[in-house]
């Protein structure tokens, strides 16, 4: 049966990988897949997150089925990280949520769970959005349309042209909106534009649906939820797919949260009982490890103190990085002014540079980054800034 397949080409980020390790080059230079790396070009497991794991592995009895939504500790911890203590939403019981496997997994479930709600809705993506969100939402059935974003010309978003989309959005549509730290871009809407869409959200009547991947890698824990509890505190439903592949440095054991922010607390337990059962039907029971791991940080004092402490070591470092490439290009003569960089938030900077010069950088430097621009910033060191600021007025001028 199978013969009938076609080969597919390599995954536009994922595929980056790939090709980074065939290559020889010693001085190679990876900014492809979202990962944080620190100087020595490592991605480090968190000081807060060995110490869960000996605790783990020291209380830890049994290996048996957590709950079908998953670790309640978990949960909450994330529940509150995200909407804070005092959000209305939770303290009226009006959320409904699981624990998923990654974000990814978060994001897929939540679609799911829309197609059984409404199969007709449409969902609202930002042009660019990442690459993945596509398929995810897609493969449930649902038809995606896109609102402008990002305006290459002027390396900022094109708010006017986002507004005018989602006032035609119409009641029941969703609308994708990343809570912090927008990935591809690096570019993200201030608090003031997130009251605006607050407005117009309440005016169309469409659903926020909330990407959170990098909650603290843009300007700090709290401030990057600034969108998230705007609209949860002051809309009827909201969506949110949340992931601790970064912040938590939990990639491989794909940690993530599926919540909806529902109209009252019986239709909560509706939707709970609803989600539960899309999970059922996919994977059944969510991965353990992950969960308790945050579980045990999130409500642990001394472990999450020190947790926030190193979600602040990795912004700063991303944070300085940043200058370091906008100076290195200066420095190397670039003929055009790329400051827009430092305004960019999290781990993602777009470029804006052309398809043909992110292909020319890979063949001519054995630079690697997605052909839309976008570099993944921590891959940036104090020993490959230079080669990659001449490598890049190299293929520009
Ligand atoms: C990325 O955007 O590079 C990461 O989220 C990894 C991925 O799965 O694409």
């Amino acid at each position: 049966m199978f013969e009938v397949l076609t080969p597919l080409a390599p995954d536009p980020i994922l595929g980056l990988s790939v090709a980074y390790n065939e290559d020889s080059h010693p001085q190679k230079i990876d900014l492809g897949v979202g990962v944080y790396k620190n100087e020595q070009g490592h991605t480090p497991i968190l000081r807060a997150v060995a110490k869960a794991q000996q605790k783990l592995l020291a209380t830890e009895k049994s290996k048996t089925y957590i709950s079908p939504q998953g670790n309640q500790g978990y949960i909450d911890g994330m529940l509150r990280l995200l909407l804070s203590d005092h959000s209305k939403a939770l303290l009226d019981n009006r959320v409904a949520a699981v624990q998923a496997p990654g974000g990814c997994g978060a994001l897929r479930i939540l679609a799911e769970l829309i197609v059984r709600a409404n199969k007709d809705a449409k969902v609202w993506v930002s042009d660019p959005t990442w690459a993945n969100h596509i398929p995810l939402i897609g493969s449930a059935g649902l038809s995606i349309e896109t609102y402008p974003y990002f305006d290459k010309n002027t390396a900022s978003i094109n708010f006017d042209a986002m507004m005018q989309t989602l006032r035609q959005c119409n009641k029941g549509d969703v609308v994708l909106l990343h809570g912090c730290c927008h990935n591809p871009t690096g570019a993200d809407l201030t608090n003031s534009q997130w009251d605006h869409i607050l407005q117009v959200a309440k005016e169309r009547e469409f659903v926020p649906f909330l990407d959170v991947a990098y909650l603290g890698f843009g300007d700090g824990l709290d401030e990057d939820a600034y969108g998230i509890r705007l609209l949860t505190d002051n809309l009827p439903e909201v969506l949110i797919a949340a992931s601790c592949s970064k912040n938590f440095g939990l990639y491989r054991e794909r940690v993530g949260l599926a919540a909806i922010v529902t109209k009252d607390s019986a239709n909560s337990q509706v939707v709970q009982g609803q989600i539960q059962s899309v999970a059922r039907g996919i994977y059944s029971m969510p991965p353990s490890y992950g969960g308790a791991l945050v579980d045990l940080i999130l409500n642990d004092e001394q472990l999450r103190h020190e947790w926030v402490s190193e979600v602040d070591e990795m912004r700063n470092r991303m944070k300085s990085l940043r200058s370091m490439l906008v100076d290195q290009l200066a420095v190397n003569g670039a003929d055009r002014d790329f400051s827009f960089i430092n305004r960019q938030k999290g781990m993602f900077s777009y470029l804006c540079i052309t398809p043909e010069q992110v292909r020319d950088i890979r063949t001519k430097h054995s630079v690697y980054f997605v052909e839309s621009s976008r570099v993944n910033i921590a891959g940036i060191n104090h020993n490959n800034v230079e080669a990659l600021a001449k490598a890049l007025v190299d293929v520009i001028q």
